[in-house]
């Protein structure tokens, strides 16, 4: 894994319809202690938001999401991306990802799909939509075959299930929105959301000793 991720514990997956909302919304997380930041790549405004948050919250490092052609990963680093994640993998992907450099974190969830992403040269993989996938059994049941392979769960991941995920020895970091409710970034509620990223950094850590 890379060293960019070393003592990350959870990674807030934002979705941002306003890029306006970007920066206050990075500056609110960091100040909770959540620094490593991935913007999905969902939205009109989702370009605008990375290429804000990479030039204007230097205390945070942020990476782009739902990252699902090569022309993503070309618009994605252009605007300032540190880091890629997909939710899956094509050999075209993998080809544009590994590219570039940058730590790459495609999509895997059956053996199958996790030895073809091993083969294209990827080991740290999301595993998405996690809960809907099997959720931490599955991933406790792919710590025994695929040694070597490290998971970050995303999509259901949330305070009420962060320790079943953290306690597993192959998931090292897990992602998702919980920490930025859609109705605190609507009010601009950023000091709840700086108590929400707060909360999610003290909670992965009491169950993420290593
Ligand atoms: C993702 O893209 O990783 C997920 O949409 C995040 O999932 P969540 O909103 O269920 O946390």
């Amino acid at each position: 894994m890379h060293a960019m991720f070393r003592d990350v514990k959870v990674i807030p997956v934002l979705t941002i319809e306003d890029a306006a909302d970007a920066v206050p919304l990075a500056r609110a997380l960091a100040k909770g202690g959540l620094r490593v930041l991935e913007v999905t790549l969902r939205t009109p405004a989702s370009l605008a938001a990375l290429t804000a948050i990479s030039r204007e919250v230097p205390e945070t490092t942020v990476g782009a999401g739902t990252v699902l052609r090569p022309s993503d990963v070309t618009r994605a680093r252009e605007a300032g991306a540190k880091f890629l994640v997909s939710p899956g993998l094509t050999p075209d992907l993998a080809a544009a990802g590994l590219g570039t450099g940058l730590p790459f974190l495609p999509g895997a969830v059956t053996p199958s799909e996790i030895m073809s992403a091993r083969d294209l040269g990827c080991s740290f993989l999301k595993f998405f939509p996690a809960e809907p996938a099997g959720g931490a059994a599955a991933l406790r049941s792919f710590a025994a075959v695929f040694a070597g392979v490290a998971f970050c769960p995303t999509g259901g991941v949330n305070a009420g299930n962060l320790a079943d995920y953290l306690s597993l020895p192959n998931v090292p970091l897990v992602g998702g929105s919980w920490m930025v409710p859609p109705d605190a970034v609507a009010a601009r509620a950023w000091d709840r959301i700086e108590g929400a990223a707060r909360d999610a950094v003290a909670l992965a850590e009491t169950y993420k000793l290593i």
